[in-house]
């Protein structure tokens, strides 16, 4: 049996003070930090530490005294248990305000930056339905809120669609709405969850390893085409079809119906065969009529408004004149090379994931660009110094890295380059503040631009223009 773990003293009455790195709202009580989600600077509140080292602790606000005026309401009915949009109880004007916040202190304390003016965030014109991809996961082992276990109610049926519970590998959140991605997405999850139910189909149990339904993931976009994928756990031709049917019939809106029947231990679906189902295997996106094709296994940023803005800014930053070589780093399926391509004599973009490579290409082909070249691989092994010597000295790099940032072999064969312009996209601004400090060697920041891609959570895009000294 498990040990029932002496619970911490509860702190009394504690003022939450401001926001910590990774959106977790912070205080102090003594000479300790605390870090406490679903709160706001202004909240007093008693926190039931759930761990405690020398100088810092965790902890959950269990007792609310006074609400911050700072406060919104919460719009989600599963806010504070899904582990999506922590930050709908921060107004979107204070979301914001914390981002650029954020960019700042890690250019200057990580990066030791002298910066230069900063240009206002760019906030999202789309707050809620911002999103062009969701996956929900069917477990028989739905998550139990805390007011459900305290009711006490025996609860028969623990089939859930939705959320996994961050921390939690194999329970999941059962959703009724999400705000996230167009309204279709929850019409089509509610009713294929209802007509499951009605049919007695078995939804997935992660640890025996068994059931039929997996998983779903719902792509729509700018065009109103409509994908749908199944993942199936067990292979059961005459219930995989009839659900099929019954969810196309329901919804002519979808453009794109594909199953794939997945019986690995894990969930991804890359190394699995793509069935069509009904209509097309693929949709479009479109960006200043560019057509980009996205296939189920394709990357596409998500917030497809703001990825044309953040792309903008990146063409903009990069200055271009039509005579330049530009190398776009981690290009992904070459969306920015592509979007860039007119204004440049050629573009490079190289990327890990071979099948993104392929995507790149085709979408040069489809919109009849000519002068872009990609290869894949890892960037550490692929941009050397031998590569550029035949491929020619880039004029400007764009680049945008994993979270984790640039490897130092890379930044050293940029430093080697000596590009004369960088433009460093980001979603991670501290390992773009490491990585900006290791080119000053060479460069000096000119310009910042954060942009916010991810309403009602901590993350934020970053993008920097560096030019080289003279
Ligand atoms: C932030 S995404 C860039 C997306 C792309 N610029 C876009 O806007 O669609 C980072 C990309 O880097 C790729 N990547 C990650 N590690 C890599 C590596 N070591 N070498 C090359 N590419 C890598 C990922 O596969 C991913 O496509």
């Amino acid at each position: 049996m498990a040990k029932n773990k002496k619970q911490l003293p509860i702190l009394e009455k504690v003022l939450i003070t401001g926001i910590a790195a990774e959106g977790k709202a912070i205080a102090r009580y003594n000479d300790l930090v605390i870090f406490i989600p679903f709160v706001v600077p202004g909240d007093v509140v008693d926190i039931q530490p759930t761990r405690k080292k020398n100088s810092y602790a965790e902890g959950k606000a269990v007792h609310f005294h006074e609400y911050s005026p700072q406060r919104a309401e919460a719009f989600c009915e599963h806010y504070g248990v899904c582990g999506g949009c922590k930050w709908q109880i921060l107004p979107y004007a204070e979301q914001i305000r914390y981002k650029q916040q954020q960019v700042v202190d890690n250019l200057v304390r990580i990066g030791k930056i002298e910066l230069p003016e900063i240009t206002p965030i760019l906030g999202s014109e789309k707050t809620q339905f911002y999103r062009n991809k969701l996956e929900f996961t069917f477990s028989n082992k739905s998550w139990m809120t805390e007011e459900e276990i305290r009711s006490g109610a025996a609860i028969e049926n623990r089939n859930a669609l939705g959320f996994h519970i961050p921390g939690m590998f194999d329970k999941v959140l059962d959703i009724r709405k999400c705000w996230l991605q167009d309204d279709i997405s929850n019409q089509i999850r509610n009713e294929i969850k209802s007509f499951a139910l009605q049919n007695g189909y078995v939804f997935f149990d992660l640890r025996n390893q068994s059931g039929l339904l997996r998983n779903i993931i719902i792509r729509t976009s700018s065009t109103g085409e409509v994908m749908l994928i199944m993942v199936f756990f067990e292979d059961e031709k005459e219930k995989r079809d009839a659900l099929l049917n019954h969810i196309a019939e329901m919804f002519p809106a979808i453009t794109s119906l594909i199953y794939i029947i997945n019986e690995k231990a894990n969930d991804t679906i890359t190394d699995r065969e793509i069935h069509v189902f009904k209509g097309n295997g693929f949709i479009y996106e479109e960006m200043e009529g560019l057509k980009f094709k996205i296939g189920p296994k394709s990357f596409y940023q998500t917030n497809s408004g703001q990825a044309y803005n953040l792309y903008k800014i990146a063409r903009d930053f990069a200055g271009l004149t039509g005579n330049e070589l530009v190398y776009d780093l981690y290009t992904g399926t070459g969306t920015i090379a592509n979007f860039i391509a007119k204004n440049a004599r050629q573009v490079i973009g190289i990327e890990y994931v071979p099948e993104a490579i392929e995507d790149a290409r085709i979408n040069s082909g489809i919109n009849g660009i000519d002068n872009t070249l990609f290869f894949a691989g890892d960037m550490k092994d692929i941009l050397n110094d031998e590569f550029i010597k035949t491929y020619g000295r880039p004029d400007v790099i764009i680049t945008d890295p994993p979270r984790a940032g640039m490897h130092d072999d890379v930044i050293e064969t940029i430093l080697s380059a000596e590009p004369h312009k960088i433009v460093y996209v980001s979603c991670n601004p501290a390992t773009q503040a490491r990585d900006l400090n290791l080119l000053g060697q060479k460069y000096r920041v000119s310009k910042v631009q954060p942009v916010d891609m991810f309403p009602h959570t901590h993350h934020v895009e970053n993008v920097v223009r560096l030019e080289i000294k003279l």
